[in-house]
């Protein structure tokens, strides 16, 4: 990616010797610059290949199925079934498998049944090594004993990319350890509807964010080659407007104008295709009332003219039938199988059984859907799997495998949660509370490793308590650990939904110091975190107002994927902590913050709303901010994009713009300075307004970020560039234009205007 083409770039120009000197955002996508492309060699090995296969062959080809298709039993008993893995892989031709039944397997399991599957590939006449993929979404989910992270959404708030781009790594090496080249992920739907169950797998609410965490995710998985032994393929979803659903219900319609898909929604996309993701998986829902399966403007005009994307596009679940029994776009299995094939998907993850195989064989050989396409999809996955490197090796990864959970690794995690962890509110200084102060631990998530995790974590809905490791420490744990029991006190008072013993937690707070009431959500996955109220749960509320009317200072610590409502509580608790999601480690990190052995740099990559019916992101229209008449305004955020404190204080200052004599590029420096006294990390925001523009723009758009670390008294000046794409915006006629006129450059509290001229 250009550096001009992708935005700011930004240099460091002093600093006195710091900690770290990590990248700003614009820096690090230019550092970080795609791999190379399949060899020519390859691509003839590819064509030769393809030019041998029946039409039978290439079906199969084209066809996914899950594990439990092929296999008998479930869990530990789980067996691959020599009869169903015959029919499939031998009859059928299949493709490529995924998915776990239903827990988190050793790396060695995995490591035999793939020796077993491509074992049944040597019997196939063209001997096409079968790909395996699975959903790693924060580490390497199905992988037991693997290096977990904090969700993609707590990733996002560290402003941090070389961190994301570092877990990412280890995530690759870890799901190839298990002998799988295909990784589910990162998740690119950039996250604004904050109900959504699927919002933590989001790096959050605003595009930018995305683009450079996605770029970071999918250069940590493919690495400068995704077919080595430590590297997987990355798969872009779920393109597009997944995120976006009106009802705030999964895998329901949205509707997103075309101006705001190309604004908001594809720049995620866009970068990560450059960066060298191999496949995309589509949307499960439907933009604008076409599914995203049957989407062909959006999966072949956008995806492959626009964008250029080359690689493969993957059904998600069981979504050409969806379309017919969800979506009710097509009478029946085999008309959907022909829309979506032409539509633009390469492979169906049917993903129970083979219809898919046997329509479009039917559909190609009645003249319904070209051999053209078929050579065309089956190319793709061909490529795709020589990219992977298995051609050459289908069982790559599985010698001399990576270390799955090492210590190493373990460390990485707990760095990332630390710096993940968000405080939201600290009145008078409440924290970090001192080590001999006597504590009340209360609520739901205090002693839950599932609510530090969310989903995607050992079991797709992550919610077997039993199955996580006994040694990772809840918050409670960690806090006992860290200031010893004597001095700590703990009262479930709730559980997420249901009161338990209320009285005796508000009782026990009034005898206490401080009290820390836990709060959230539990762990979910996709509908099943579907929710229709975005505030806590009442009980939870009930407890927290029991223990604040006890008087003793109250900090409120928040577990949770999605932003729960707490305008009843918020304002009697002196500290608010939040944790989205931060993993494993998280307990132990949240600990370190609380009692401040770790110095919070956590900053919101969402808006945290304050009321139900006012859920806007930080990038509204400046009307949403003035007086709608009875002193109501319509952006009212409880906790604003971008918020996050810190236990030292940082001052900006000599924010200084001066556009080129043509207007862009626009030269911007900025001085950040540590004036507290201990050290910490702050990201810097740099966010540009127009000022008036054709279609009514927002209040500012972030363009760059930088996460510094200071010592106490240490400064630093930043300086950026601002380029045309800095400035422009997706006008009425779908074209990103920069339309002259005033501009203004925001960082902190400072502010400089600027014009650009005709
Ligand atoms: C999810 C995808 C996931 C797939 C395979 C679907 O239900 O929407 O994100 O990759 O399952 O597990």
């Amino acid at each position: 990616m250009s550096l001009r083409a992708a935005g700011l770039a930004v240099a460091v120009l002093a600093a006195s010797a710091s900690a770290q000197e990590l990248p700003d955002s614009q820096a690090f996508l230019e550092k970080h610059q795609p791999p190379q492309r399949v060899a020519a060699g390859q691509a003839a090995k590819v064509k030769a290949l393809l030019a041998k296969m029946t039409l039978h062959e290439k079906v199969g080809q084209m066809t996914q199925l899950t594990l439990a298709a092929v296999s008998d039993g479930s869990n530990e008993n789980l067996k691959l079934s020599p009869a169903k893995l015959e029919k499939a892989i031998v009859d059928d031709g299949v493709s490529s498998l995924l998915n776990v039944a239903d827990i988190a397997m050793p790396a060695s399991w995995w490591r035999e049944r793939q020796k077993e599957i491509q074992a049944m590939v040597e019997k196939t006449r063209l001997k096409i090594p079968v790909v395996y993929g699975l959903d790693s979404i924060h580490g390497a989910t199905y992988v037991a004993g693997a290096t977990l992270f904090p969700q993609p959404l707590g990733m996002a708030a560290t402003f941090n990319p070389e961190l994301l781009l570092e877990g990412s790594r280890i995530t690759a090496a870890e799901t190839r350890a298990a002998g799988v080249a295909w990784n589910f992920s990162p998740v690119l739907d950039v996250g604004r509807q904050p109900l959504w169950p699927r919002l933590y797998e989001t790096f959050g609410e605003d595009p930018y964010v995305a683009t450079v965490m996605g770029v970071a995710a999918v250069r940590g998985y493919e690495g400068s080659d995704p077919g080595t032994a430590t590297t997987v393929g990355s798969s872009l979803k779920h393109y597009i407007g997944y995120s976006f659903p009106t009802n705030g219900h999964d895998r329901t319609p949205a509707l997103i104008p075309d101006t705001l898909l190309r604004e908001i929604f594809l720049p995620p996309f866009a970068a990560a295709v450059k960066a060298g993701a191999l496949s995309v998986m589509v949307n499960s829902g439907d933009v604008n009332g076409v599914p995203g399966h049957f989407n062909r403007h959006l999966l072949v005009d956008v995806l492959r003219g626009e964008l250029g994307f080359d690689g493969v596009a993957v059904s998600d679940w069981e979504d050409i039938k969806k379309a017919v029994n969800i979506h009710r776009a097509a009478p029946d299995d085999k008309e959907a199988t022909r829309i979506a094939v032409l539509a633009g998907i390469d492979m169906s993850m049917v993903p129970t059984d083979t219809s898919f195989a046997t329509h479009l064989e039917a559909l190609v050989k009645e003249g319904a859907v070209p051999m053209a396409r078929v050579d065309e999809a089956v190319t793709r996955i061909l490529t795709m799997k020589a990219r992977m490197g298995l051609f050459d090796d289908p069982l790559r990864g599985t010698q001399a495998p990576t270390e799955v959970g090492s210590a190493a690794s373990r460390a990485k995690a707990l760095e990332a949660a630390r710096q993940s962890i968000v405080l939201l509110k600290n009145e008078g200084g409440v924290l970090p509370l001192s080590p001999t102060a006597k504590v009340l631990v209360t609520g739901p998530t205090a002693d839950s490793l599932m609510s530090l995790n969310n989903g995607w974590t050992i079991t797709w809905q992550g919610d077997r308590g039993e199955l996580y490791p006994r040694d990772r420490k809840t918050v409670l744990a960690a806090i006992k650990a860290r200031v010893g029991e004597a001095n700590v006190t703990y009262v479930p008072g709730a559980e997420l939904e249901k009161e338990l013993d209320v009285a005796a937690a508000a009782t026990a707070a009034a005898s206490a110091d401080v009290a820390i009431v836990c709060l959230g959500e539990k762990a979910y996955a996709e509908t099943p975190g579907n929710i229709d109220d975005l505030a806590l749960p009442d009980a939870q509320l009930a407890l927290a107002k029991a223990v604040i009317a006890a008087g003793k200072p109250v900090v409120l610590v928040l577990l949770e994927g999605r932003p729960r409502l707490i305008r009843r509580v918020v304002d009697g608790a002196k500290g608010v902590v939040l944790g989205l999601n931060p993993g494993h480690e998280g307990g132990q990190a949240l600990a370190e913050v609380i009692y401040g052995d770790v110095n919070p740099s956590g900053k919101l990559p969402i808006t945290y709303p304050r009321f139900a019916n006012a859920l806007l992101t930080y990038d509204h229209k400046a009307f949403e901010d003035q007086d709608t008449g009875f002193g109501l305004k319509a952006y009212t955020p409880e906790f604003a994009f971008g918020h996050g404190l810190s236990y030292t204080t940082f001052a900006y200052s000599d924010l200084k713009v001066t556009p080129a004599a043509t207007g862009a590029p626009v030269a911007v420096s900025v001085t950040v300075k540590n004036t507290g006294a201990r050290a910490g990390a702050e990201p810097v925001l740099v966010y540009v307004t127009d000022q008036y523009a054709s279609i009514a723009p927002p209040v500012k758009r972030l363009r760059c970020f930088a996460r510094v670390e200071l010592k106490p008294g240490e400064s630093r000046t930043l300086a950026f560039t601002l380029a045309k794409p800095d400035l422009s915006f997706v006008n009425a006629a779908g074209k990103t234009v920069l339309e002259p006129g005033a501009f203004t450059v925001s960082v902190a509290g400072l502010k400089q205007d600027f014009e650009i001229r005709k």
